[in-house]
């Protein structure tokens, strides 16, 4: 699907911000990482995208890769985050077919709405696979490849929900306050190397599959009750989560390491979201 540009990107960024650069993203055909990878792609990077459905996943690399002439996207369908081999297998051929790896998007995620009582172990268990260990299994198979780059960037894309706890989302929950975690570690440890480490926090952003799952039907509605609990007074955007993207990866974000970037109008600070 074709996007206008204002879709994903603010008019503020200058072409050829990322030229020569490569990024790699787990999660890539969903709907905040797809327009993560859209905005580094417009503005000069080539970029790998990690799926589990390799049909979904070759037709956002499609997409993506017409947002810019001459763009090389790669699509890496039947790629579980969870699976160490099938994301090492998916860094090493990123870097040999586009010369490297500068950006990584930590952004698959596994979300479903139950009560405690209502989670197995093994639903419990799936959340924090997803999550927690393939956000290690990401960064274990790219830090060989971002460690020869000159701007080694990571970015996770976590969430607000840990920050309170809330209700019909331990599972998600407990998975993010560890993501926020390992984001930390990874500033503290790879900081000394270059590597600039943060987290992006979305709330409620619109259009997404998150909130799809989350907030059902009620929450497309202009003026919805969350609407008015979120104290900038509107949803998020794909935008407002691309935008972020692109100052921390930029030179705008060089001195920002170890940081949770919360990109959700405030709405945390007053009461979960949700
Ligand atoms: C209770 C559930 C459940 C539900 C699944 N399970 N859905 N339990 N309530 N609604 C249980 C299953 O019964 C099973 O446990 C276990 O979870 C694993 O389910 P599988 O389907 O076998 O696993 P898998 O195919 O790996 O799927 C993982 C998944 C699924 C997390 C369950 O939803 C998924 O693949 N999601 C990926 C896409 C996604 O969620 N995207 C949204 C991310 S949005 P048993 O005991 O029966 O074996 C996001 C945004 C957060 O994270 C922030 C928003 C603002």
């Amino acid at each position: 699907m074709s996007y206008p540009e204002s879709h994903y990107l603010s008019p503020v960024w200058r072409d050829g911000l990322f030229d020569g650069k490569v990024a790699f993203i787990t999660g890539g055909n969903g709907t905040i990482c797809s327009m993560q990878a859209r905005a580094l792609v417009r503005l000069g990077a080539n970029a790998c995208i990690i799926g589990r459905n390799v049909e979904k996943t070759d037709k956002a690399a499609k997409d993506i890769a017409a947002v810019r002439p001459g763009a090389k996207v790669i699509g890496i369908g039947a790629c579980d985050v969870r699976n160490a081999e099938h994301l090492k297998n998916a860094a090493d051929r990123c870097a040999k077919e586009l010369g490297g790896i500068d950006y990584v998007i930590a952004g698959a995620a596994g979300n479903f709405i139950a009560p405690m009582e209502g989670l197995s172990t093994n639903a419990f268990k799936s959340v924090m696979d997803i999550d927690v260990l393939g956000t290690f299994n990401t960064i274990k198979a790219t830090l060989p490849h971002i460690l020869k780059s000159s701007t080694p960037r990571i970015i996770y894309v976590s969430a607000t929900f840990h920050y309170t706890g809330l209700v019909m989302q331990s599972h998600v929950s407990a998975a993010k306050a560890s993501v926020d975690s390992l984001m930390a570690s990874v500033a503290l440890e790879y900081g000394p190397r270059g590597v600039n480490s943060n987290v992006i926090a979305p709330g409620a952003i619109e259009g997404t599959e998150g909130m799809d799952r989350l907030g059902g039907e009620a929450a497309k509605q202009p003026n919805n009750s969350l609407v008015k609990e979120i104290p900038s007074g509107r949803m998020g955007t794909v935008r407002d989560i691309a935008d972020a993207t692109v100052y921390l990866f930029s030179e705008t974000g060089n001195y920002v390491n170890g940081h949770a970037l919360v990109v959700d109008g405030g709405a945390w600070r007053r009461q979960p979201a949700f």
